[in-house]
């Protein structure tokens, strides 16, 4: 089983970036912590942030043919607006965790509005780098019982 672990704009900055809202967990740091989950759980972690749209729609293109099993993404501020990322990720047909690490619906207003959310299995928001460990043993789970009943 492959497992994307997706971060958009502006993610590479975690741990320099507002850490009273983002926390101080590099990306690194996330991206290894999800890796080792990943492999303890006996499945394939591949991670990929880019600040631009247009890179992670080529980058989720490029995973149909390879067979993604499943999406953890945090969209960064796509999340609000980023209509063509929203088709890509219903294109690859792979269940979504939609995952932030701050609450988005106690922000500001213009963050309560995720436009991702309706192709998404489920949102996580407000657990910190942590909500994308949940986000992953969700998914194993979810496959797993799939692989089980089919
Ligand atoms: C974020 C919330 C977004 O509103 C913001 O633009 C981000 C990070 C989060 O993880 O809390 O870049 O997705």
């Amino acid at each position: 089983m492959r497992i994307l672990l997706i971060n958009g704009p502006n993610l590479n900055r975690l741990g320099h970036r507002d850490p009273s809202v983002y926390g101080t967990m590099t990306l690194p740091e996330i991206e290894a912590a999800f890796t080792a989950r990943a492999k303890e759980r006996g499945v394939d972690a591949v991670c990929f942030q880019a600040n631009g749209e247009g890179q992670i729609i080529d980058f989720l293109q490029g995973e149909i043919p390879r067979g993604a099993d499943g999406i953890v993404i945090n969209p960064g501020a796509l999340t609000h607006y980023g209509y063509s990322l929203r088709d890509a990720l219903q294109d690859v047909g792979a269940p979504v965790i939609e995952t932030h690490l701050s609450n988005i619906h106690a922000r500001e207003e213009f963050r309560r509005r995720s436009v991702i959310a309706p192709v998404a299995r489920a949102q996580i928001a407000g657990l910190g780098w942590r909500g994308y460990l949940f986000a992953l043993d969700f998914l194993v789970d979810l496959l797993v019982t799939e692989a089980t009943t089919s």
